[in-house]
């Protein structure tokens, strides 16, 4: 029998958001994320799937835990197989120094369908379902905007496109503004940012610019529910990983599009927030309660859930692995 898991890994990125949300603003950003993959961790153990990580926090032995080729999952003889692709945090900084739109993600989709690309960073370009198959990562940004601005009905100096605020980006965000486009810089969290721009209510068009390769893998998972679109290139950091790119029979001019990135039909997609953003509302303590808010998503069947979760404080339990199992929330010693 067919056992569906997208409720399930609700909780995984819910025990993830809730643990390193004890750092918020704390500055510690190791301690963010470390507490985050270890609740994970921890949760997936719980879940009946035979599961392997294609996108971790790293190879065997560099990570100690959710490392590429980690298996998770209760392994049940009938349990369904899947690959894994997490960031337990999206945004460390974030949740360190008290921003928002930090996320904790997960994406599952069948075996050998989470395509893992070999550049540290890519070029992106996401947009929403009006505007898919109309944008090209290889055409100029005004023809791109121009294009979306068409599709959309709009004037360009309606359009609001979202960018990373980094040095690399200098030109690009010029240009933008040259052009008369709104811009949203963010600071981090560009898997959020990506997946914005297919809903509605989140009032942002067009994802454009270089971040995280995994990043955009997950990104991807999701607007294959949405019905949105990604675009990506590889984006070399330096000498070093072109010529590895090369060595390794890679083409640097290839756009991979969404089902490349994550394909099959069997796509999976859960993310919780952390802090206040544009996608979800982050982790809140009223009282004695614990509130977070998810979306979880199957692109098979294209339905979204937004799922507000109340978790009592002094009865919650969070399964750390590094503590082999169910740990109270509330006891959790978090000075370091
Ligand atoms: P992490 O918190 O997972 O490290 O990533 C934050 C992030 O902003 C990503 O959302 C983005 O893809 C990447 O970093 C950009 O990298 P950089 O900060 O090196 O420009």
């Amino acid at each position: 029998m067919f056992r569906e898991i997208t409720l399930d890994l609700v909780r995984v990125t819910e025990a993830a958001a809730l643990m390193s949300s004890k750092y918020l603003g704390r500055g510690d950003k190791e301690a963010v994320d470390e507490s985050a993959v270890d609740a994970m961790r921890g949760m997936l153990d719980y879940i009946p799937m035979k599961a392997t990580i294609v996108i971790g926090e790293g190879e065997k032995d560099q990570a100690p835990m959710l490392y590429i080729g980690e298996k998770v999952g209760t392994w049940e003889a009938d349990a369904p197989e899947y690959d894994i692709a997490v960031d337990p945090v999206d945004g460390t900084r974030l949740v360190a120094y008290g921003l928002p739109n930090a996320v904790s993600v997960i994406a599952a989709a069948e075996k050998g369908k989470i395509a893992s690309l070999p550049t540290h960073y890519s070029y992106k370009l996401a947009c929403g379902p009006e505007l898919v198959g109309k944008l090209d990562i290889n055409a100029p940004v005004r023809e791109n905007l121009k294009v979306a601005a068409a599709a959309l009905g709009v004037e360009v100096s309606e359009i609001t496109v979202v960018v990373l605020n980094r040095d690399r980006h200098r030109k690009l965000i010029e240009e933008i503004r040259r052009l008369g486009a709104r811009i949203k810089l963010i600071s981090d969290g560009d898997v959020g940012a990506a997946i914005a721009t297919a809903i509605p209510e989140s009032g942002v068009d067009i994802y454009i610019g270089i971040g995280g390769s995994p990043e955009a893998v997950l990104a991807a998972a999701a607007l294959r529910a949405l019905g949105g679109e990604i675009q990506v290139k590889l984006w070399p950091k330096n000498e070093e990983e072109k010529k590895y790119i090369l060595e390794k029979g890679y083409d640097p001019e290839k756009v991979y599009y969404t089902e490349d990135l994550a394909g099959g039909e069997d796509v999976i997609f859960v993310a919780t927030g952390i802090t206040d953003g544009d996608l979800l509302k982050g982790v809140k303590y009223i009282k004695s309660k614990i509130v977070t808010e998810s979306i979880a998503m199957r692109a098979k069947s294209r339905t979204i859930r937004k799922i507000t979760a109340y978790h009592d404080l002094y009865h919650k339990n969070v399964p750390m692995k590094s503590k082999g199992g169910d740990v109270k929330f509330v006891e959790l010693n978090f000075n370091r």
